[in-house]
């Protein structure tokens, strides 16, 4: 899959999008058939044990991207740019995308969008390099803004409105919307021809993107817009306690555990 097939696919059958962090998932992921995998840097929180994702550096995006895009045939495959890696300097931020697509072996990034990357979007689209904008609840600026909902009353949603009009026009590829109210997602979908990906804006946009563990039921807490469709860190609490039970009780290993070489009975002796 590549950009120019996301790009053409609005208003088309609903697109699919997951995050994966790495191999083993990403490979179901794209067995199951979804459309992209982002590579999202809410690897810092979920995976790496950081509160937030701002700590998130690039080297971790390039390795984690990289163990995605090994295990992904068919799939787009986006790596999210992490906090402060762009909307600096304009020199670094084509390095940094640049070393996702020649490094990790991405086929496009994410930028959490504001009026600072309409022009680096035109830039990096110009340089090669697809783009996703993402507008809405951007973390990265949750010391800024806090995490809410956006979007919520006029002034801030025709904001978001002329941003994914700008960035379309700058050459993104899509755009993710995330936690604004359904309307604001229906409005910003008429708005643009490039489809927009929804995470807790409604069911008008072209596609639905979720993180992959709370899809999976590994996260401990799920947002209110998402949903569990399995229990993975209840198998997950019951096979590690089944294992320590196991050993405490002498049951592991058993006799199919083990093997004895007679020969080697001499060097014990
Ligand atoms: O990092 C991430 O998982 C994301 C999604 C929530 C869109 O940016």
């Amino acid at each position: 899959m590549r950009a120019k097939d996301i790009r053409g696919k609005a208003g088309a059958q609903p697109l699919t999008m997951l995050t994966a962090y790495d191999a083993p998932t990403a490979e179901l992921v794209d067995a199951a058939g979804v459309d992209m995998v982002l590579v999202g840097d809410s690897v810092g929180n979920l995976r790496l044990g950081y509160e937030s994702t701002l700590p998130v550096t690039v080297e971790e995006m390039a390795s984690h991207t990289a163990a995605v895009a090994r295990a992904t045939d068919d799939a787009l495959v986006i790596a999210d740019m992490p906090f402060l890696s762009y909307g600096a300097d304009d020199g670094d931020a084509v390095e940094h995308c640049g070393r996702m697509l020649k490094e990790a072996d991405a086929d496009a990034v994410k930028l959490e969008s504001g009026p600072h990357t309409v022009e680096l979007t035109d830039r990096l689209t110009d340089l090669g390099i697809p783009v996703q904008a993402h507008l809405g609840l951007t973390p990265q600026r949750e010391n800024e803004t806090g995490l809410f909902r956006q979007g919520t009353d006029a002034d801030s949603a025709r904001r978001t409105i002329d941003l994914a009009e700008r960035h379309e026009n700058a050459g993104a590829f899509s755009v993710v919307l995330e936690h604004v109210p359904a309307n604001l997602g229906e409005t910003v979908t008429d708005a643009v021809d490039i489809p927009t990906i929804g995470i807790g804006a409604g069911p008008h946009c072209d596609g639905q993107v979720l993180v992959v563990d709370e899809v999976v039921g590994l996260a401990e807490d799920t947002a209110p817009f998402s949903r569990s469709f399995g229990d993975v860190r209840g198998e997950m609490a019951d096979a590690i306690e089944g294992y320590v039970g196991a050993v405490e009780r002498g049951e592991f290993p058993a006799d199919e555990h083990r093997h004895y070489e007679d020969e080697l009975d001499d060097i014990y002796q």
